[in-house]
This record gives structure tokens, sequence and C-alpha cells, in this order.
């Protein structure tokens, strides 16, 4: 039904506005966490899920997410002089990960607009989009899912997480056929997957469908390239990759339809200050050369701070 996909397309041409002034001059996908910058983490997960051809939409300020993908000489040199294998070793695998290419958005019109800008690139194939605010505890066992969903209804695939309604209306939202539990999934999917029969962007609380948020993956069939060009601009005056969704969604004969993957595991969420800071110590507690040192501590700050 579908050939084997192996691109995936990553949005970084935001301006990182939350966090200024640290991205005044790097843009916010090289904002360390731990040991490296999050948009590693992103690239590992989509090689991680078989996808090594990376196009990165950048913006105005890319330079340093080149040079992060490339290799530095220099570096290299000064560590292999100095047999400092272990460093060399993690400087090089920036460099070999994934065969990354770049290019620019342009006008900054909108999530569905730097979409658009991958179709020269991706061409008539199915293709994952990564947004770089998340980091998945699971690695690329999340997109590998997708793939397989893809693979088993030809549908696009978007994942789906359950949020406080609290947060509801900072996501895209889906409404979904209930006639089959998520549990026992959508036939042939298997558990845990739900077929989307439209999708909002940023709704209010009194308008949300469902509690089930889409977070930052996606699986698209190239169709969705064709509606995005007739897709006019939607919540926040952008161009909307929900409002292309819900297109895609809501022409299950002609485009797929939509089916979302509901991923149930622990979700890093590096796009606002606070979440951002948790990222690092939740991820440093689980590294086994930080955790054995910075747990202990942790509980100790905390019980200090208790009053
Ligand atoms: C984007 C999408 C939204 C999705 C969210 C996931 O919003 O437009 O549909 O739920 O990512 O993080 P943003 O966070 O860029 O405002």
């Amino acid at each position: 039904m579908s050939s084997r996909i192996t691109k995936a397309v990553i949005p970084a041409a935001g301006l990182g506005t939350r966090f200024l002034p640290a991205t005044k001059a790097i843009p916010k996908e090289m904002l360390p966490v731990v040991d490296r910058p999050a948009i590693q983490y992103v690239v590992e997960e989509a090689v991680e899920a078989g996808l090594s051809d990376v196009l990165m939409i950048t913006g105005r300020n890319k330079t340093t997410l080149e040079n992060h993908f490339d290799r530095v000489a220099e570096i290299e040199a000064l560590l292999e002089a100095r047999g400092e294998t272990e460093k060399l070793d993690r400087v090089r695998a920036a460099t070999n990960l994934a065969d990354v290419h770049y290019l620019r958005q342009g006008d900054p019109l909108g999530l569905g607009h730097a979409v658009l800008r991958a179709h020269q690139h991706v061409g008539d194939e199915a293709f994952a989009v990564l947004l770089g605010d998340d980091i998945m505890a699971g690695g690329g066992s999340l997109l590998s899912r997708m793939i397989e969903v893809h693979e088993a209804t030809g549908a696009s695939v978007v994942a789906l997480q359950e949020v406080d309604p609290a947060m509801i209306s900072s996501y895209g939202v889906a409404a979904y056929d209930a006639s089959s539990s998520v549990e026992d999934g959508v036939p042939g999917a298997g558990p845990d997957t739900i077929q989307i029969t439209g999708l909002v962007e940023k709704p209010a609380l009194e308008d949300a469908p469902s509690n089930y948020a889409v977070i930052g993956r996606y699986l698209l069939r190239p169709e969705v390239f064709g509606v995005l060009e007739q897709t006019k601009p939607g919540a926040g005056g952008e161009i909307q990759l929900t409002d292309a969704l819900q297109v895609l969604a809501a022409n299950r004969e002609e485009l797929g339809g939509v089916v979302g993957v509901v991923y149930r595991e622990r979700r890093f969420d590096t796009g606002n200050k606070l979440d951002y800071i948790k990222a690092i110590v939740e991820l440093a507690v689980d590294d086994p050369k930080l955790g054995p040192a910075l747990g202990p501590w942790l509980k100790q700050f905390a019980a200090s701070i208790a009053e």
C-alpha cells in the first residue's frame, strides 16, 4: 500500500521568544538539555525509527544548527591527540547521525507553511514531521509504531496524549469515532489507536472535542501538500497543519483519513521555561552518570524548600 518511509521533516524556524534573551543569537533548538542541544534528541529519535534523511526547515539564525551536525576538524584533532576518546565519540555521534538537509522557511507563515516548504524534498512519499519542543522518553518507539499503523491502514497518523483540560487550549485537539474502544483500537491498527473524525487547533476548553491533544509527531501522506496549498490562515493568523489534517480526516475515501496513536510514555516538553527546567531535571535523574549524584541532592534540596 505504501513505500518505505525514509524522510523526516523538522520545522526549526521559530523565533524562540519565550526564551529571550537566551535565544537572541542562537535558535531555541540549540538550548542544551543535559548534555545535548534539544534538536539532537529529535534527530536521534527519527534515526531510531529508521528515518535518516532529515530536512530541517530553518530561519535566519540557522548557522549554529548546521554547525552542530557538521564536522569540527580542530576539536576532533585535539581530542584525538589528547586520547579523549569518549568525548570524541560524543562529538562524532552528532555528525554521523543522519543525512541532514536545510531549507529556509522564508516568511514565517505558520507550521503548515513550514511543512509545505518540504514538498520538493519529500516528493510523492509519506513522511514524518517531528516538532522540536517535545522529547519522547521512549525514543524512536512512538514513530516506529506510527509507521506501523500507517502501513497497516494507509492513513496519515498523528500522535496523541491525554492532557489536563486546563492545558487543552495549547494544542491541536482530536474528535474521534468512539464506536471502537481506544484499548482495542481501529480495526487493523491495533490497540491504543483511534479513528480521527476532526481536528481543531487550540480550542477554548468548552469547544474542545476531547482531551486527546496532538503532540508533535506526524506521519503524513503526500496528499497533505495539495491540501496545505489551499489552506487559509487559521488560529493566530497562521497556516495551521491542524487545519490541513482536518481536511484529511474528513475525506477518508479520497485522502486516506487520519488515525491517532495514543502515546502513554513520558513526554518532556521543552517549549516553555518551567517545563524545560523540569525536562532537564528528569532526564538528568535518568542519566546513569548524573542520576546517582543528582537524586540524593534533589531530595535534600526539596526538603530544604518544603515549608
Ligand atoms: C503545535 C501544533 C499543535 C500541536 C502542538 C504540539 O503548536 O500547532 O496542533 O498540538 O504543536 O506541541 P505549537 O506548540 O507550535 O503552538
